[in-house]
């Protein structure tokens, strides 16, 4: 891929994708700007350069109709704020307004467009809405490291419209950490699974055995490997289907001399309710009508002695059902653990991220990503859609 830094900008409208999928509370109020923090470097470097901004986001999912609640309105003005430089927001992404408020735009100006998927087509990734995208700019700068897993118009199919399609600094350095950590990295490395679905996980699990020294389960997904194991596991979730797949992931484990860790105690409730009464158990003795709703303190320390040794941690997805506080202890165990690891750490989803954050624990991670489904199509061990569409562009250049 090319970088911005590559080619020349400036008095050139730019056309930045970031991914400003931003949590939001009931208010509209944004309650975790990171994915807006982590592209400042991009848009003060294109703003340093004379550069025309137009920088465009989707918002949640509401296929194709406009929802006043995901408008990026509100981060125009945080925009605006970070980096203390008026925004101006846009009523749509395409159309004749847009059109004139681009042309208007004068160097350094900043155009923040509305949801791209107001427009069905953009998650359809749709040629004439890509070829609209791209009539806006001189140069498309793609930075959106949190939806390049997407095959969508304004990642994918611009790229073939677009006079010029580079990097931003955000998806390289992302790209980057990800290339050091699977190409050559510092061993033992160590795994850490969780989440409440081993069908996510799958994949990533199966690509992971090329790279890892030691795996740690944790979440929901557990159950699965614990029932495959041959333990009954009361009422807590499962996926049946899948338990075969999870007992031969751990066969192909233990051919390969891959240490695998599983919870050995739970906090289990009845229900899932932050009312429940819970009760700590080890994991053999779960009782019938109980469910596993987050890993136990012995888990938490036979993980924290499993990272002693670790020379470089991978960690997605949280340890319990996060959302309810009696059920958040383990993975925020996790959290300290794997802050307080003389490795290098990388974690990446966004459960994971926000119990991260909530720690203060972000400045002792050497790297937190900003995407979910795109770091595990990273585990996955495939090439994004939007980064491949990007590599495209640079093979055609070079011909
Ligand atoms: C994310 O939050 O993971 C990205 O913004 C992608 O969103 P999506 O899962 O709705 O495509």
């Amino acid at each position: 891929m090319k970088s911005i830094r590559e080619i020349d900008i400036t008095n050139k409208t730019v056309f930045i994708r970031v991914d400003f999928n931003v949590p939001m509370d009931e208010q509209q109020n944004i309650t975790n700007d990171t994915r807006i923090q982590a592209v400042l470097p991009t848009l003060r470097y294109a703003l340093d350069n004379q550069a025309k901004l137009i920088v465009a986001s989707h918002m949640g999912r509401p296929k194709g109709k406009k929802l006043p609640e995901l408008s990026l309105k509100p981060i125009a003005k945080r925009l605006g704020r970070l980096l203390e430089k008026d925004v101006k927001m846009a009523n749509d992404c395409i159309g004749p307004d847009v059109k004139s408020l681009v042309s208007a735009m004068k160097t350094s100006d900043i155009v923040l467009l509305e949801n791209l998927r107001f427009r069905r087509e953009e998650q359809k990734n749709n040629d004439k809405f890509a070829k609209e995208l791209a009539s806006l700019c001189d140069v498309y700068v793609n930075d959106a490291f949190a939806v390049s897993h997407r095959v969508n118009a304004s990642v994918v199919a611009i790229t073939k419209y677009a006079p010029v399609s580079v990097a931003g600094f955000l998806l390289q350095k992302e790209i980057g950490y990800f290339s050091k950590i699977m190409a050559n990295p510092q061993h033992p490395v160590v795994a850490i699974i969780g989440g409440a679905k081993v069908s996510d996980k799958l994949m990533a699990l199966a690509n992971m055995l090329d790279h890892v020294d030691k795996f740690i389960i944790g979440g929901a997904m557990a159950n699965t490997f614990l029932k495959s194991k041959g333990y009954g596991v009361g009422k807590s979730k499962i996926e049946e289907n899948l338990v075969e797949a999870a007992g031969s992931i751990m066969k192909k484990a233990a051919k390969r001399k891959i240490k695998f860790y599983l919870p050995v105690d739970a906090v289990v409730a009845r229900r899932f309710d932050p009312k429940a009464q819970t009760k700590l158990v080890p994991i053999q003795e779960i009782p019938e009508n109980w469910m596993a709703m987050d890993i136990g303190p012995a888990t938490s320390l036979l993980f924290s002695e499993v990272l002693y040794d670790a020379k470089t941690v991978i960690w997605n997805g949280p340890m319990g059902a996060l959302e309810i506080d009696s059920f958040s202890r383990g993975t925020i165990a996790m959290v300290h653990s794997v802050a307080n690891c003389y490795a290098l750490t990388i974690v990446g989803g966004g459960e994971t991220d926000i119990a991260i954050h909530k720690e203060k624990a972000d400045d002792r991670i050497t790297y937190i990503s900003t995407g979910g489904g795109a770091f595990l199509t990273m585990l996955e061990g495939k090439t994004l859609p939007a980064v491949a569409a990007l590599q495209n562009c640079e093979k055609k250049m070079d011909k």
